[in-house]
Order: C-alpha cells, then structure tokens, then sequence
C-alpha cells in the first residue's frame, strides 16, 4: 500500500509545473529567511542578543503532500494543491525566550510585503497535550523574471523548550501502538508543563540580569 501511495507521489511530482511549484515555494522560503537574518543583525545589535538560536526550513516532501490531498478528496493538481495546502514551505524559528518569539513574528509581520493570513498561539493556548508553539501562515511575494508570484509560507516560532518537547512527542506519536501509550501522553502533557514553567524562569532570570547589568 505504501507503495502505491509512492508510486502516485512520484508521477505528481514529475510534472514540470510542480517542479517549478516547489522552487517558488524555495524562494518564498529565501525571503522570508533573508528577512528573519536581517532582523536577527539588527537585533542584536541593540539588545546585544540574538532573538533566535537557529532557523530550520522545510519543503513538504510529495509524499506527504499527497497523503495530506488523498485524505482532504482533493483532486490531485498543482492548483488544488497550491489552493489548498498551506504547510508547503516551512521555516521553523527557534528562540531562547518567549519574549523574542513575539518580538520577532511582530517585526516580520509588520513589513509592508508580508501579509498575515492566520495566526495560531499555542504558546498562550497551548494544544490538550501540551503541544506549544506560535504558527502563523504568511503571503509574501517572489519576483521572476515574467513578475510578481504571491506564495505562501508557515512559521512556527518555538522556544528551544518547546521544540524539544514536540520532538520527542513527534517520535512518540510514531509508536501509539505501546500499551503505555496513554500514561506516556499524560506524562508528556506534564513535562510540557515543567518545560513552560522553566521558559518563564529563564526569562525572569534573564530580566534581571539586564537590570542588574
Ligand atoms: P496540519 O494539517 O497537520 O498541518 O494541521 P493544522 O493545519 O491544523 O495545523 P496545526 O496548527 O495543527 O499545526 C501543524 C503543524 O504544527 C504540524 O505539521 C507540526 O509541525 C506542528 N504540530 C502541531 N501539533 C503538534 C503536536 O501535537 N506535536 C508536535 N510534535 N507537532 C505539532
Ligand atoms: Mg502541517
């Protein structure tokens, strides 16, 4: 069966249209990585800190693209896939504090080529099982060579915390079949909790430093 589903990913993505697809979505990754480094010099520059420990990006892999169509009855076309997808291009930040994942999604947001589409704070309302994290789907345009092409990007902004949390439940979520598996999720749902706690106390630690120095 997964065979199959490999076989349908790979006649899709042969297409020149999707090929050509997938490299605007890199561009539109470029930019917004550009954009993030940009603020990232100048923010350290007059905090003296760097907002983010480190970028990482992603273009969503055919197959999973279209595991993601099959399952939404989407028709299988570049179009639908460009209407309808929104996690195409990923670019995941990670900050050392909660404070400079608002102050950075704000400075980007606040361009005048950026358009938000959606925002979803899961750091202030975090998922039932802890799952924490800032997500926002932006518009932002590539300029070829014929013009102007509008693509879509999602960033998530995660605190090092966070993101070691959602890597350990992204294996766990790779192994539901352990019998243990929902006592494992209520511990999880717990140390997502400590984790956050922890974010808040490095922050405050951080505060004072700044005050004191
Ligand atoms: P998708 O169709 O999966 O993209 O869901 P959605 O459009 O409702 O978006 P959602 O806000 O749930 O966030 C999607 C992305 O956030 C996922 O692809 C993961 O990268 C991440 N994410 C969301 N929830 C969890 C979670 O519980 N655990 C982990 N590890 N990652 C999560
Ligand atoms: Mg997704």
């Amino acid at each position: 069966m997964t065979g199959e589903l490999e076989q349908i990913a790979k006649n899709f993505a042969r297409s020149r249209e999707f090929t050509e697809l997938m490299t605007y979505y890199n561009c539109a990754i470029m930019e917004i990585e550009t954009k993030l480094r940009v603020l990232d010099a100048e923010f350290s520059l007059q905090y003296d800190r760097n907002p983010f420990e480190s970028i990482e990006t992603r273009l969503k892999n055919p197959v999973s693209i279209v595991e993601k169509m099959q399952s939404r009855g989407l028709e299988l076309t570049c179009a639908a896939m460009e209407r309808q997808i929104f996690d195409i291009a990923g670019i995941r930040v990670i900050c050392s504090f909660k404070e400079d994942i608002y102050k950075l999604s704000d400075l980007l947001v606040r361009q005048d080529d950026v358009l938000l589409i959606s925002r979803k704070d899961y750091i202030e309302k975090p998922k039932p099982n802890g799952y924490r994290s800032l997500h926002m789907l932006l518009d932002i345009p590539i300029f070829l060579a014929e013009g102007k092409r509008h693509m879509k990007v999602e960033v998530q902004f995660r605190t090092i915390a966070m993101d070691f949390w959602a890597s350990v439940d992204h294996k766990l979520r790779y192994k539901k079949h352990l019998r243990s598996s929902e006592e494992i999720m209520e511990k999880l749902r717990l140390c997502a909790e400590t984790l956050a706690d922890m974010d808040d106390e490095m922050e405050n630690i951080r505060r004072s430093i700044d005050f004191e120095s």
